[in-house]
């Protein structure tokens, strides 16, 4: 038990995301095309996708070492998922093989008039993570983990697992957990009291009647547990938190000279949160460094350029 303690100590600590990885397929056009019509695209490309594999990419790009769970199908699709994560250094952790089913893919327009992107999504018949894939885990390998909001069902019991464990532990031994709530539905918001660190969407936001991120974050602060950190980032308007001492904070956006590319955006602005966070920084230094990163991004395609522009962060 202490040798374990002490190898606990020594090995530094990775984030753990939980949720989609897809397969992008981008085809990037001039402008967005009519319906039936047959025009050409000015780029396409395939890209590793889904909000956690993307922030697993961006936690990695910022210098934080980190873990993706999420499941896979066997074939071409996943090897290329695969090559990927290993050539942004991300550790993947598989759930047990999913028999039959099929890897899932989005097919999305990014206009290069205006930056938007429309995804197709398809996701026919993958389970996702459950408990006991998460049993499977040796949970002192993480400091923090970030949950998609999907199964909440599952994702409630991976949740329990984690506090039950960090109660009987030191606070400087816990694990930190954080959960995004992006999909405007009603079994995901069961998810809001389970977490320190809540990401909630501006889709969630209005569909639950809140019509700016401020008026978000006061109506939606009560459903969170004493002491947590509520987010919502609202694209061209920035960010707004409450902090666990109830302060409410807020970040401008930072957008580039031109819109290029907003595919994951939130993805990025969620990693580069958690990124600061879990390195003992304060709420107001992590929204505001999430909407740089999370703006600098849709100035470029793809995830890459990050790394280079951190200098000017
Ligand atoms: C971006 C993204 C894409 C994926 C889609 C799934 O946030 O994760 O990479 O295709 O959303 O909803």
């Amino acid at each position: 038990m202490e040798e374990q303690q002490q190898g606990e100590q020594t090995k530094p600590k990775k984030i753990l995301c939980i949720g989609l990885v897809c397969l992008d397929i981008i085809s990037v056009v001039d402008k967005f095309p009519e319906e039936d019509s047959d025009s050409r695209c000015v780029s396409q490309r395939w890209q590793r996708g889904g909000n956690a594999s993307n922030s697993c990419t961006v936690l990695s790009l910022l210098g934080s070492p980190c873990a993706f769970m999420g499941s896979l199908c066997a074939g071409p699709v996943a090897s290329f998922i695969l090559e990927d994560f290993a050539r942004f250094q991300v550790e993947v952790c598989l759930p047990r093989e999913r028999a039959a089913c099929v890897t899932p893919t989005s097919l999305v327009i990014g206009s290069a008039a205006t930056g938007s992107r429309t995804i197709l999504h398809m996701n026919s018949n993958i389970p996702d993570v459950t408990f006991e894939d998460f049993s499977a885990l040796d949970l002192s390998a993480f400091k923090w983990i970030h949950w998609e909001g999907r199964n909440a069902d599952e994702q409630l019991k991976m949740m329990a697992a984690v506090e039950r464990r960090n109660a009987a532990l030191p606070r400087q031994r816990r694990i930190v957990t954080s959960v995004e709530i992006e999909k405007p539905r009603e079994n995901l918001y069961r998810l809001f009291p389970h977490a320190d660190v809540v990401f909630v969407s501006k889709d969630v936001s209005r569909q639950l009647g809140f019509h700016t991120p401020q008026n978000a974050i006061r109506g939606l602060a009560g459903r969170l547990r004493a002491g947590a950190v509520l987010i919502c980032a609202w694209a061209e308007k920035g960010a707004d938190a409450l902090d666990a001492d109830g302060t409410l904070l807020h970040s401008d956006a930072f957008p580039p000279q031109h819109l290029v590319d907003t595919l994951g955006a939130g993805d990025t602005f969620n990693a580069a949160v958690v990124h600061k966070l879990a390195n003992g920084c304060r709420l107001q230094e992590a929204l505001t460094f999430g909407c740089r990163v999370a703006g600098a991004k849709c100035g470029f395609h793809g995830y890459d350029a990050i790394a280079d522009q951190l200098t000017q962060m």
